[in-house]
């Protein structure tokens, strides 16, 4: 049976890094889907919408192209936030579901990561990973990230946004943040992105044994 892997976890956790990382190792193809709400979002800001317009999010969602997902400025600060208020609408969440779980259910398997792969868009992954580290920590790295790709903006900014994010997504009704069940949790904050690897390499490992 093709492995699939649902990687989830608040806002900078790590989880995207990690999840390309076990892509590559697996072989497996890696869906990042807080890109298909990031491009949403910023399908709606292009066209002149608001971003409380609800019917403008569902159609946008509907309709969204995939060469989308490798415009850079969906990497922006200001696009997480925007995903983040469109990604409560539930018609968004439901346009967006058959096309995850159509690339969750290819014959040669999946890595994805976002918010609610291991609850709702692949419930029977073989491996959940839910991947945590302390707010500070995860804003240290985003700032890091950004500063990097040439976005400058404070350290206590980007915390707030970190925390107002998962705030907003552990509490909307439709598949908020939240581990399955089922779900290995994974605590990085004091791990690098080689020793996150290895616990996550260890657990699959296992399950594969299994
Ligand atoms: O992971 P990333 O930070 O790119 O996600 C941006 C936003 O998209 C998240 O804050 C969340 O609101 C939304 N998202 C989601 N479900 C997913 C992935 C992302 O609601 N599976």
């Amino acid at each position: 049976m093709p492995m699939v892997i649902a990687i989830d976890g608040p806002a900078a956790s790590g989880k995207g890094t990690l999840a390309k990382r076990l892509a590559a190792h697996y072989g497996l193809p890696h869906l990042d889907t807080g890109l298909l709400y990031r491009a949403v979002a910023l399908t709606v800001i292009d066209a002149g919408y608001n971003l409380d317009d609800h019917q403008a999010a569902a159609r946008a969602a509907s309709a969204l192209i995939v060469d989308r997902l490798a415009d850079p400025r969906l990497r922006e600060r200001a696009m997480g936030d925007a995903a983040s208020r469109i990604s409560a609408v539930p018609a968004v969440r439901a346009a967006l579901l058959s096309w995850q779980q159509r690339f969750a259910g290819g014959d040669d398997g999946a890595v994805l990561d976002g918010r609610d792969i291991g609850t709702v868009v692949c419930p029977n992954a073989q491996v959940k990973l839910f991947i945590t580290a302390a707010p500070e920590e995860r804003a240290r790295r985003r700032h890091l990230e950004l500063a990097r790709r040439g976005e400058n903006s404070p350290l206590s900014a980007i915390l707030e946004d970190i925390v107002a994010r998962d705030a907003r997504d552990a509490q909307r009704s439709t598949a908020p943040l939240k581990a399955a069940a089922d779900a290995v949790v994974l605590d990085t904050t004091a791990l690098d992105a080689d020793e996150a690897f290895e616990a996550a390499r260890a657990v699959i490992d296992g399950a594969r044994r299994h």
